[in-house]
């Protein structure tokens, strides 16, 4: 299974560097500006053993950075949206640009059945609006829109990933449902096309 990740702070390396852990083979994740050095090993926060496990799937070629996801969204099976929502300021409520900018960006380079699984959190209806977004941009899109939010803790993220005490999916598709699953290691649900 070939899955693209799409943001590089805590969320999204920590679940990128241990997927390979639960199953899959291919990983290819996106960033800005950090891939290079990523690619260097130098991890841009603090996180126990996660440098070391980064380095290990680099060299065994089974995780990449790239700034460009065309290709490893094209080639993805899922693509997990783990970008940043930041507090907005005034109101508080959460900032979902990025999570709408990286669907649009998603939807123009998908190729294929695939699904996008939102892994930020974000308030109910987003992947309805996530959803009208890739379908607006891409029409002819054959792809799911599911929700698996991410519950680990800053420094103890690897344990917490691995050794989840909940696990959140939420779809109206079964093929939605085990593709999200799989970031937690309990399906290893395969398709290619
Ligand atoms: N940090 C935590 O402990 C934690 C735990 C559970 C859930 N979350 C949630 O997970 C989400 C991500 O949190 P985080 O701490 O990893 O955020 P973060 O700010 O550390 O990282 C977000 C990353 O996304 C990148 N990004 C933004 N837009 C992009 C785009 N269009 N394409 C590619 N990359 C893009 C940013 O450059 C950044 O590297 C948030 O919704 C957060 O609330 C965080």
């Amino acid at each position: 299974m070939r899955i693209a990740m799409i943001g590089t702070g805590y969320v999204g390396l920590v679940s990128g560097a241990c997927l390979r852990i639960s199953a899959s083979r291919h990983l290819r994740r996106q960033g800005r500006r950090q891939d290079r050095a990523l690619h260097r090993g130098e991890i841009p926060i603090f996180e126990p053993g996660l440098d070391t496990l980064v380095a290990a799937n680099v060299k065994a070629k089974r995780l990449d950075f790239t700034t460009d996801l065309s290709a490893p969204v094209a080639e993805a099976d899922a693509v997990f949206i783990a970008v940043g929502t930041p507090s907005r300021r005034g109101d508080g409520h959460a900032d979902l640009s990025y999570v709408y900018a990286a669907a649009r960006e998603i939807a123009a380079a998908l190729k294929g059945f695939t699904v996008v699984v939102t892994k930020s959190t974000v308030p109910v209806g987003t992947g309805d609006e996530v959803e009208r977004l890739i379908r607006e941009a891409n029409p002819s899109a054959d792809v799911v829109v599911a929700s698996n939010p991410e519950f680990l803790r800053e420094g103890a993220a690897i344990r917490d990933f691995k050794f989840p005490d909940r696990i959140v999916v939420g779809t109206s598709d079964e093929r939605g449902r085990r593709c999200s699953a799989m970031s937690t290691g309990r399906c290893r649900s395969t398709r290619r096309r």
